[in-house]
Parts: structure tokens; C-alpha cells; sequence
């Protein structure tokens, strides 16, 4: 059989539901372990392709920007690049000089690879040496909920991550689905009814805003 694209043997890829698979790093703010990082909270893990490059800047500086409203949310951000950590010190201290911008949350060295490999950040057919910019969120059991792949030149949308992060807190919350575009305030959607009591009893539920008998949505 032949095949195109690089195999990527030693490049796992976990998925949606898997259990976050546990590591040690070196970061700009010592060493960690998953499993002990951030205990009771969400972890939203990010990579980048390079420290001192254009997008990169300003999608950390987009991070660091927001870090407040991912507290808010009880979240933690941890990024990532295969760079040392020497090099993620000089640009992190660059980037607050020049701009003011400070990246005040931990940045994983990962030099050796090992974690780009165990989250599938390594893509060698987008790039043998450079992370893509992944984002992985992990919710305090340690659950992947939610993860996002972007290509080296398309940098990321922010208010997308905080959105997303929000949906899924809000459906755990309240045990609701999230429909398109929904965002803080919106109407949720009823999980559609699993017996013709609950069906009866949706048809004469005037509080709810109904399409079909399948697809309803309310206020929370
Ligand atoms: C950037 O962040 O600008 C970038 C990094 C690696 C490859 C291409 C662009």
C-alpha cells in the first residue's frame, strides 16, 4: 500500500474523553507533573511552533491578556513549545519589554519532544521540528473535554477558547447541550425526551422555546 504522508508511529493522538495523559515537565515556573498540577480546576494546554516568532507573540500575549476571565473560570493555562527553557525565559522577558506583556502562567520545555509526541502536537507533515498550535482542555478529573488543532500559520481565536470553555461548563452544570454560536446568556438546549411521559410532558411545557418536539431550548 502506498502512503503519502509521513507515518507518525511515535505520535499518539488522544482523543475527546480520554483520561489526559500524565507527564513531568520543566516549565518557566519549575517542574510539574499533570497529575498534581492544578488540582480541582480545568487546564486549558496549549502549544505553540516556536518561541520569538510573530504569531506565537501574539497569541501568548492573548493568553496572558485573558488570564484573569480563565481564573474566573477556574481554569489554569499551561503552554508548550519544543524549545528550552532558556529561550522561553529571553522571550518571555522580550515580549514584557517591548510590549508590556507578561506571561505569567507556566510554558512547558519540551526540548526532547516527549510531550508534543504523547498529545499528537507533532504533525511531521505540517513540521518535523515545531509543535502545532493545539489546545487541549482538561476538566478537574483530568478528562480531555475538548481539543483544537491549528495549522503553523493560522493563529487561534481567543474568545472562541473562552467560549468553548464556558459551553462546557455551563452544559456539565446544568446537565444541557449548547447550540450553535451559544455564548454566555443564550438559551440552552433541553436534552431531547428518552420516553413518551417525558415527551407529553415537553409538548405541555409552555416555559420552553420549541422547534419540534426534539429540539427545545431554556433560559438558565
Ligand atoms: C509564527 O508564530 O509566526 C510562526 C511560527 C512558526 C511557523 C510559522 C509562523
Amino acid at each position: 500500500m502506498h502512503l503519502e504522508n509521513t507515518q507518525q508511529q511515535t505520535n499518539t493522538m488522544p482523543r475527546i474523553g480520554d483520561n489526559a495523559p500524565d507527564f513531568e515537565a520543566l516549565t518557566t515556573k519549575g517542574q510539574i507533573k499533570l497529575s498534581e498540577f492544578a488540582q480541582d480546576k480545568w487546564i486549558v494546554m496549549f502549544s505553540h511552533p516556536a518561541d520569538f516568532t510573530p504569531v506565537c507573540t501574539t497569541e501568548m500575549s492573548g493568553f496572558a491578556n485573558k488570564k484573569a476571565e480563565f481564573e474566573a473560570l477556574n481554569t489554569e493555562l499551561l503552554g508548550l513549545s519544543i524549545d528550552s527553557i532558556h529561550a522561553h525565559l529571553g522571550w518571555v522577558q522580550n515580549v514584557r519589554e517591548t510590549t508590556g506583556v507578561y506571561f505569567d502562567f507556566p510554558i512547558i520545555a519540551d526540548l526532547d519532544m516527549k510531550v508534543s509526541k504523547l498529545y499528537g502536537m507533532l504533525q511531521p507533515n505540517e513540521s518535523e521540528t515545531a509543535a502545532v498550535r493545539a489546545v487541549f482542555f482538561i476538566d478537574p478529573k483530568k478528562k480531555i473535554r475538548l481539543i483544537m488543532y491549528y495549522p503553523l500559520n493560522v493563529g487561534r481565536n481567543m474568545d472562541e477558547i473562552l467560549r468553548a470553555l464556558e459551553a462546557l461548563q455551563t452544559s456539565d452544570k446544568h446537565g444541557v447541550a449548547m447550540p450553535l454560536n451559544w455564548k454566555k446568556g443564550d438559551k440552552v438546549i433541553c436534552p431531547p425526551p428518552k420516553s413518551l411521559e417525558a415527551l407529553n410532558s415537553r409538548l405541555a411545557d409552555d416555559t420552553l422555546e420549541k422547534t419540534t418536539w426534539y429540539l427545545a431550548k431554556k433560559d438558565i
